[in-house]
């Protein structure tokens, strides 16, 4: 795009947010709307930037997006620091602990597949995973060690980018949207044109796009945020995924002493309740993996829904004339953040958008899919 261009981007998740950032520091006039930003999936969220760890066999797209977007980061976030906005990355790594023996049968079978790729993860004991992380639960029968796996504080990252933005001369509007056309959007304070809009309403984008209606749909996640006390153990000092009796939990750490649990994956629509049946999966995974925190204070309890596609791919390109897509990011918001605004750049200056966001391709399986149709 030439000039001084009008972006309007329709979502003040991470992804709208980054998008945002990026753009105004490009030189866009950005407008954001959003009626509560950054308190959505974003905000109920552990932070961990993590394509390793989340990898499973059948999912290789999206764990060449993820490592893309991986490999961005540490500029990203060094870009945001250098404009006076620490997003708070850790590299610290993550490490997998595997609670039983079918746990630990299947942690060999995702160690397996990561070294036919060739992933730095290592396969260790039960005891070999201790001595990097004390606070183990003795129980613990074999873990992953996977230094390139990182996290960062969402919250900080998500006031980080609103902080920026605006510092770019971004707006924000906090109305609903009602209706996009093209580059045009509706809210309730009446219509107004762009050069170009991007969606990114997260689990909301199907309904103001007819291209992805019935493709994005709710899946609601559960966190917990607990805080040590004095007496108690520290938290782990990196990132802590757990498959416990077949069920996952993370543990992630926030400097000071906080520890956010996650997270519930449910098909519940947009209810947003925290149930007890969440909190007591989440307490009782977490316990047996890191005893400790049967001390620590409960400090929060939160539930958002994810923007989840069929395939786990997000939505990443142009619907229609002037209207792009950045949506459906699933469990993989905070991690795609940076490939997803670099996409958006590309696209509007007409660039060469990053390598793995072609198979994001926003129409695919849709019914103005002729490419994908004509290869069935
Ligand atoms: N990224 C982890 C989750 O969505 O729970």
């Amino acid at each position: 795009m030439k000039g001084n261009p009008g972006l309007a981007v329709v979502g003040a998740g991470v992804i709208g947010l980054a998008i945002a950032w990026k753009a105004s520091a490009a030189g866009c006039r950005v407008t954001v709307f959003d009626p509560a930003p950054a308190r959505g999936a974003s905000w109920v969220a552990g932070g961990m930037l993590a394509p390793v760890t989340e990898a499973w066999p059948g999912d290789e797209p999206v764990l060449e997006l993820g490592e893309e977007s991986l490999r961005r980061w540490p500029a990203f976030a060094a870009d945001l620091a250098r404009e006076g906005f620490d997003p708070g990355l850790s590299l610290n790594g993550t490490v997998v602990a595997a609670f039983d023996h079918a746990d630990a049968e299947q942690l060999g079978t995702l160690a397996e597949y990561l070294r036919e790729l060739g992933r730095e993860a290592t396969f260790v004991s039960g005891r070999a995973l201790r001595r990097e992380e004390p606070g183990l639960s003795a129980s613990v029968r074999a873990g992953l060690l996977v230094p390139g796996d990182l996290a960062v504080d969402n919250r900080k990252l998500l006031g980080a980018l609103i902080d920026a933005t605006r510092a770019n001369g971004g707006t924000f509007v906090t109305e609903p949207v009602s209706e996009l056309t093209s580059s045009r959007v509706r809210a309730a304070g009446g219509e107004r044109a762009f050069d170009a809009v991007v969606l990114a309403a997260g689990a909301w984008s199907g309904g103001l796009s007819a291209a992805l209606a019935g493709r994005v749909r709710p899946l609601k996640g559960e966190i917990l945020r607990m805080r040590t006390r004095r007496g108690a153990l520290p938290p782990p000092s990196r990132t802590v995924r757990a498959f416990v009796e077949g069920r996952p939990v993370y543990l992630v750490p926030r400097a000071g002493g906080e520890l956010v649990l996650g997270a519930t994956q449910y098909e519940a629509g947009f209810d947003t309740a925290v149930t007890a049946r969440g909190v007591r999966e989440l307490l009782e995974g977490a316990e047996r993996i890191f005893p400790g925190i049967a001390e620590y204070e409960l400090v929060e309890t939160a539930a958002a829904p994810r923007a989840a596609s069929a395939d786990n791919l997000p939505y990443l390109g142009e619907l229609t004339d002037g209207v792009f897509a950045a949506t459906g990011h699933h469990r993989n918001g905070l991690l795609l953040a940076p490939v997803t605004a670099d996409a958006v750049l590309a696209w509007l200056g007409g660039e060469s958008p990053p390598k793995g966001t072609a198979a994001a391709d926003p129409l695919r399986g849709s019914a103005t899919d002729t490419t994908h149709r004509e290869k069935v």
